[in-house]
C-alpha cells in the first residue's frame, strides 16, 4: 500500500480532519462514541480507494474530500451497528465501542453517522453519486440481515454466501470506485471503476473470513474463532462442510454457535478445516476476484493512479489485518 499511502498523503490528511469535523454533535456521547471508533486507525481502503479512483478519472475539484469522508462515516456507522449484531468484543485491537458503551448507545451513534453521511452528501449536490451511496446503504442492510436469518444453516450454499458478502461488503467498495469517477462523469468508465470495486470487495472479505480463522490475533485486531463462535457461516466452512466426513460434520455442528467457544474446540475445527483445504479454497477464491479485478484497469493509461491501485488491490489478499 506504499505507492498508495504517498500519493494520497495530503488527501487522507484531509479526509481526517473532515470527518472529525463532521463528526461534531451536541451530543457529547455521540461525540464520544464516533471519536472512539474514528481515531482507532482503521485501515481507510474505501476512501482510499475513492480517492484513486477520482484521480485516476482525471478529478480536479475538490468534493472528493467530503466523498472519501463520507464513505467512512458510513463504513464507521455499519461498524458500530455489526458489532452490536455480532456481539463482538475487540475492534481495531481495542474493546469494541458496544463493550465500552453498550449496545444501546453504540446502534444510537451508528444511526448519527448513518444520518450525518446522508446530510453529507446532499451537500456534494451530485445525484448519481447520492443514487450510488443510498443503493449500497440499503444494500448492506439487506446483506448483513441475509446472514443474520442464515446463522448457523450448515447447508448454506456457496453462492447464497456470495450473494452476502456481495451486499454486506463489496457494494460499498463498488460505491466508493464508482462515486471517485462519477465526481467526473457518469459513464461508461464508472460502470468500470464499480465492477473493479465489486470484486475486491468480494476478495476482501473471502479474506477478512480466512483470517477470522487463522489470523494472530494481535495483528488482526479482531477476535479469532469469533465467525464461528457466532454462528456465522463464511466459504472456508462451506468449502469443508463440502468434503467432510460424517464425523467431522459432527464435531463441527457441536461446537457451531456456541458462544464460549474454548480454544480446543476451535483448534479441532480448523484442523478439520485446514486438512479439507478451507482456508486454501477461500484464499484462491480471493485471488482469483483481485486478479479479475486488476484486469478492469487495463483500459486505463499508465501512471501513478493506477499504479497505486494495483497495489492496493494486492494489499487486500495479502493483508494479515
Ligand atoms: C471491516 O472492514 C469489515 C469488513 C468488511 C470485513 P475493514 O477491515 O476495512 O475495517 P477497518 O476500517 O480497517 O478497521
Ligand atoms: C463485515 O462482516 C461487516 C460489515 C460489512 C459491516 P464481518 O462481520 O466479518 O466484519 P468484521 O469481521 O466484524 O469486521
Ligand atoms: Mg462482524
Ligand atoms: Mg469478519
Amino acid at each position: 500500500m506504499e505507492k498508495a499511502l504517498r500519493l494520497l498523503r495530503d488527501d487522507l490528511t484531509a479526509v481526517e480532519e473532515h470527518f472529525t469535523k463532521s463528526m461534531h454533535s451536541e451530543t457529547a456521547l455521540i461525540n464520544q462514541v464516533g471519536q472512539y471508533l474514528l481515531a482507532s486507525g482503521g485501515k481507510r481502503v474505501r476512501p482510499m480507494l475513492l480517492l484513486l479512483c477520482a484521480r485516476l478519472s482525471g478529478y480536479q475539484g475538490a468534493d472528493h474530500i467530503p466523498l472519501a469522508s463520507v464513505v467512512e462515516f458510513i463504513h464507521t456507522a455499519t461498524l458500530l451497528h455489526d458489532d452490536v449484531v455480532d456481539k463482538a468484543t475487540l475492534r481495531r485491537g481495542n474493546p469494541s465501542a458496544n463493550v465500552v458503551w453498550g449496545n444501546q448507545a453504540s446502534v444510537l451513534a451508528g444511526d448519527y453517522l448513518f444520518a450525518k453521511s446522508f446530510s453529507m452528501i446532499v451537500e456534494i449536490g451530485n445525484l448519481p453519486i447520492f443514487q450510488t451511496l443510498s443503493e449500497a446503504a440499503t444494500l448492506l442492510a439487506e446483506g448483513e440481515m441475509q446472514q443474520l436469518v442464515n446463522s448457523s444453516d450448515l447447508d448454506l450454499k456457496e453462492q447464497s454466501y456470495l450473494e452476502i458478502i456481495g451486499k454486506k461488503t463489496a457494494a460499498l467498495f463498488a460505491a466508493a470506485c464508482r462515486c471517485g469517477a462519477l465526481l467526473v462523469e457518469d459513464g461508461p468508465r464508472a460502470e468500470t471503476l464499480r465492477q473493479f470495486g465489486t470484486e475486491l470487495g468480494m476478495a476482501f472479505q473471502l479474506i477478512d473470513d480466512a483470517l477470522d480463522y487463522v489470523a494472530v490475533e494481535a495483528e488482526f485486531g479482531k477476535t479469532r474463532g469469533h465467525d464461528l463462535a457466532e454462528g456465522k457461516v463464511t466459504l472456508p466452512l462451506i468449502h469443508t462442510l463440502r468434503n467432510a466426513t460424517d464425523t467431522d460434520r459432527q464435531r463441527i455442528i457441536a461446537v457451531i454457535g456456541q458462544a464460549e467457544l474454548p480454544e480446543t474446540d476451535l483448534a479441532g475445527v480448523l484442523q478439520i478445516i485446514e486438512r479439507t483445504g478451507g482456508i486454501a479454497y477461500c484464499w484462491q477464491q480471493a485471488e482469483q476476484l483481485c486478479g479479475q479485478a486488476k484486469a478492469r484497469l487495463n483500459d486505463f493509461a499508465d501512471g501513478p493512479e493506477k499504479k497505486a491501485l494495483l497495489e492496493l488491490a494486492d494489499y487486500v489478499v495479502a493483508r494479515r489485518h
